[in-house]
């Protein structure tokens, strides 16, 4: 049986993916509440997304800080302030230091639009392009202090096609994103993640004959 986790995104852009989670959450199939919306950026649109459905949103202002561990510590002041448990990177334009990571462990994801492990960092579907990959698509992983090296949760591909553009490309792979980061966050919900080495293994669910016992109507 899952519980309802409580969500803290961060976002900088335009927040589809705050979007896509949601929508899950509220109808239904996504056992979680986004409880705060963190962005450094006061243009970003996932904060008016937010606004449009009762989620507490904030611009934390990264310029008004020292350096990167200053406003690591305020937004984890933040996120325990709103009882966060998961911390969800939704488009997040930032570094994040062992600051935030060390205060969420293996409670931090983040979602990449490329086949982890290739293509990490910035301009990932420009980087399938140039490559010429046939196939790309995009990740879900948890958060360690390396750059989108986190273990893998889930994945989706999708063809690169020709005469595909780095729009074209993200937009299919954007696609994916809506489907799969919903789903990793409920496995969390769900209790059925867990880390060994660097790799996460997924606990199938409950056979039905196993739910029928405790509940002969379910
Ligand atoms: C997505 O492509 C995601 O993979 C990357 O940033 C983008 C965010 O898009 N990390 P959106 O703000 O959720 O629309």
């Amino acid at each position: 049986m899952s519980r309802r986790v409580k969500l803290g995104v961060l976002i900088s852009g335009s927040g589809s993916n705050l979007q896509s989670i949601i929508d899950r959450s509220e109808d239904g199939t996504l056992a979680a509440d986004i409880v705060c919306v963190i962005s450094n950026n006061a243009g970003a649109f996932g904060l008016e997304r937010a606004h449009r459905h009762n989620i507490p949103a904030l611009h934390i202002d990264h310029r008004l800080f020292a350096g990167r561990s200053a406003y690591d510590t305020a937004l984890v002041e933040t996120l325990q302030q709103h009882g966060v448990e998961l911390v969800i990177l939704a488009g997040f334009m930032r570094i994040i230091t062992p600051v935030l990571i060390e205060a969420f462990p293996m409670a931090i994801m983040n979602i990449h639009p490329a086949i982890l492990p290739s293509f990490p960092g910035l301009h990932a579907q420009l980087q399938a392009l140039d490559h010429g990959a046939r196939i790309s698509g995009c990740t879900v992983h948890f958060v360690d202090v390396g750059t989108d090296t986190g273990p893998i949760i889930v994945q989706a591909a999708v063809p690169v096609l020709d005469g595909d553009t780095e729009e074209s490309l993200s937009a299919r792979i954007q696609v994916e994103e809506h489907r799969i980061y919903p789903r990793a966050i409920q496995l969390y919900a769900e209790g059925r993640l867990s880390v060994e080495g660097r790799r996460v293994v997924i606990t199938p669910s409950a056979p039905a004959s196993a739910v029928s016992l405790e509940n002969p109507a379910a």
